[in-house]
């Protein structure tokens, strides 16, 4: 699928309506206007989809976005909420968790959109249109990332919450770029076998390490550990005094800005109490082609780790027999 993403960013920007402001409904008695002020969005999925949430939510610490991004990861919406905008994200349509948010946000009058392949999610939001954002296929959810991303972006747009049609197509660049380090993707792969990662990575760029963490557990079917920075400076780093040898410590940092100066105190530290921390660095002219680049090449790298396994990267069977007992 990764070689596919670059056509499959582009083609997702189309697949969002134009006239999303204009979505007036009627649910259960309450008026639901899209083009009423919104207070915050809500980014409500889980794993592969979930983690659209979490690298917007990262990209607002670069863009000025007008509004907060919740990232919420749970079957219920938080209380406090005002005047959302919800984006109910789920590439099967299928999860339960998703789909109860998404409903417990119509039953409380917040606009949704849904962005999916189909599903329950699809059937139920549609039967009662709402505007859902239908995208293609993949091998599995966490390889239509850029289906799942590009759609997310252009609502923003739509929204006015954040302008990001300039850097559009700098993130595709991202995408192409990490596909041309596929060896050294395989070298940190190789660098990762035996060990329990340890994914050190800055408040920033958080998703991206989230990504990692999920790759690492869904493709290479393996355990890792992730710190975010500065606050894992504060407590993590304590840990680095016992030599647990199965740990390797890999540092992800983005282009040398003060939370790269950050990075490289933490590396120093950590090196003075005999860690060798395999340092990852991210490669991109704006927040979005960084963003992008990471988790593609950091993808690249879970995948080639799994075939150093022998693992079989694509099934995630206990992740589908607890889905199956929710459903
Ligand atoms: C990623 C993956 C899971 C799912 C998660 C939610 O490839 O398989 O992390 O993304 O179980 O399912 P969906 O994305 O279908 O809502």
């Amino acid at each position: 699928d990764y070689p596919k993403w670059p056509s499959l960013a582009r083609e997702s920007i189309l697949n969002v309506p134009m006239d999303l402001r204009s979505v007036r409904l009627s649910i259960d008695g309450k008026v639901i206007d899209y083009g009423a002020e919104i207070d915050s969005v809500v980014i409500t999925g889980m794993g592969g989809s979930g983690v659209v949430g979490d690298l917007l939510s990262d990209l607002c610490w670069f863009w000025d976005c007008r509004v907060p991004i919740i990232v919420s990861k749970n079957m219920r919406l938080p209380r406090r909420l005002s005047r959302p905008l919800v984006i109910a994200i789920s590439y099967s349509g299928n999860t339960a968790e998703t789909i109860m948010s998404a409903n417990e946000a119509l039953s409380r009058g917040y606009p949704v959109i849904g962005i999916t392949t189909g599903g329950k999610l699809s059937a139920v939001l549609s039967g009662k249109g709402v505007p859902v954002v239908l995208i293609p296929k993949a091998s599995a959810p966490r390889y239509g990332l850029p289906a799942l991303l590009y759609p997310a972006l252009i609502i923003l747009e739509r929204f006015g919450i954040a302008s990001v049609t300039n850097e559009l197509e700098s993130g595709i660049t991202g995408i192409e770029n990490a596909l041309k380090h596929v060896d050294d993707a395989v070298n940190l792969a190789r660098q990762l076998v035996d060990s329990i990662p340890v994914v050190w990575v800055t408040e920033s760029r958080r998703g991206v390490g989230i990504r990692f963490k999920n790759d690492l557990n869904e493709n290479a079917k393996y355990y890792s550990v992730i710190s975010v920075v500065p606050e894992g400076a504060h407590n993590d780093i304590a840990a680095v005094i016992t030599k647990q040898g199965c740990l390797k410590h890999v540092a992800i940092m983005g282009p040398s800005d003060y939370e790269g100066l950050y990075e490289e105190v933490l590396i120093d530290v950590i090196s003075s109490f005999g860690a060798r921390p395999i340092i990852v660095k991210l490669e991109g002219k704006t927040p979005l082609e960084t963003e992008i680049y990471g988790v593609t090449y950091l993808g690249i790298v879970t995948l080639a780790l799994a075939e150093l396994l022998g693992v079989e990267p694509v099934s995630t069977e206990p992740i589908d027999r607890l889905k199956n007992l929710l459903n």
